[in-house]
């Protein structure tokens, strides 16, 4: 997820549970330039392996030369492709969900990856059900990905035109899991082992979270004891949660990723705010989180929250 799954979040997301991450997208031009942005975009650890590097973009060679580079600098377990992002300035140059409405183009660049990566690594692909409601075609869309050497499919079950809004459509997922041989991975909407459970249901070979781990990357854990036992965990309490934040935090200072103590603070505000939804006296932090500069105001914050005494409901 762009601007979340960077490599501090994956360690942690990893840490609490989760079996595959992909890094955040990156554009296939982005990678050619190698330029300092995109190479911090795809860096991961050995230990958060498997590990996916995502790319986007609309020109199936340059995409496969893209991915030829991305293995040599990085070794990673797969490739996967972006056909779901709905974000205009990516639409706007014919990637991600836009390739949904031609699929021509579509075909060319998942086997332009597919065919320049060979047997390196499995190539995968992430894409929606559909540009719009109207023109719902995620069953022939998976199709052409199988044929053009997709290895697994991963669908977020909304439109382009969905944005986030709505429901994610799981009966969509269901029937293009049903047409494809390779894995399909269902992907909309779980926020717990329970949804989990549920969406096993269909014919998807397994699922995807992204928002709900952004709030509570603990859900990997709640899910995989739910599996397992049937049991619900104990909520997690508000000390760990602020350890949590305040871990990642430290962590982010001392990668200097993003700069300075300031810098990183203050990249890193609106994640701190999705951590705290749903945190007692969530308005008022929010408002404070939107100001910190420093791990010691973040510091003092979890302190005065903790001090209210209060047990966060989730
Ligand atoms: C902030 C944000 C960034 C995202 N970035 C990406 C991305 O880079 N690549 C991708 O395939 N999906 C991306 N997504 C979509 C999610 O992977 C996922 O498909 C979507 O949020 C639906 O799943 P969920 O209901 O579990 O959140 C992003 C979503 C959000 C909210």
């Amino acid at each position: 997820m762009a601007g979340v799954t960077d490599v501090i979040f994956r360690q942690i997301c990893k840490e609490l549970g989760a079996d595959v991450m992909v890094t955040e997208f990156v554009s296939a031009e982005g990678i050619m330039q190698a330029d300092e942005r995109t190479r911090k975009y795809t860096e991961f650890t050995d230990e958060q392996r498997p590990v996916g590097v995502q790319l986007f973009g609309a020109d199936g060679e340059r995409m496969g030369e893209a991915a030829k580079k991305i293995i040599d600098w990085k070794r990673p377990d797969f490739i996967d492709i972006n056909f779901g992002c709905p974000v205009n300035k990516v639409v706007a140059r014919n990637g991600g969900s836009s390739l949904l409405k031609d699929c021509p183009v579509l075909a060319a660049v998942a086997s332009g990856v597919a065919k320049a990566v060979g047997e390196q690594v499995p190539v995968t692909a992430k894409m929606r059900i559909g540009w719009d409601e109207n023109s719902v075609n995620a069953v022939e869309v998976a199709r052409i990905l199988e044929d053009c050497g997709m290895q697994a499919i991963a669908v977020h079950g909304r439109t382009r035109a969905q944005g986030y809004g709505g429901e994610a459509d799981w009966e969509v997922i269901d029937a293009v899991a049903r047409a494809v041989k390779v894995p399909v991975i269902g992907n909309g909407d779980i926020t717990c082992g329970a949804d989990v459970v549920k969406r096993r249901a269909t014919a998807v070979s397994g699922v995807m979270i992204g928002r709900a781990a952004m709030q509570n990357p603990w859900v990997f854990r709640e899910a995989k004891h739910f599996l397992e036992t049937g049991e619900i965990l104990a909520d997690v309490m508000i000390e760990e949660r602020w350890e949590l934040v305040l871990r990642h935090c430290r962590l982010a200072v001392e990668s200097r990723r993003n700069g300075t103590e300031k810098q990183t603070l203050t990249a890193m505000r609106s994640r701190l705010m999705a951590y705290c939804k749903g945190f007692p006296g969530a308005k008022e932090l929010r408002q404070k989180l939107c100001q910190v500069a420093s791990v010691a105001e973040v510091e003092a914050l979890a302190e005065y929250s903790i001090g209210q005494g209060i047990l966060a409901e989730f």
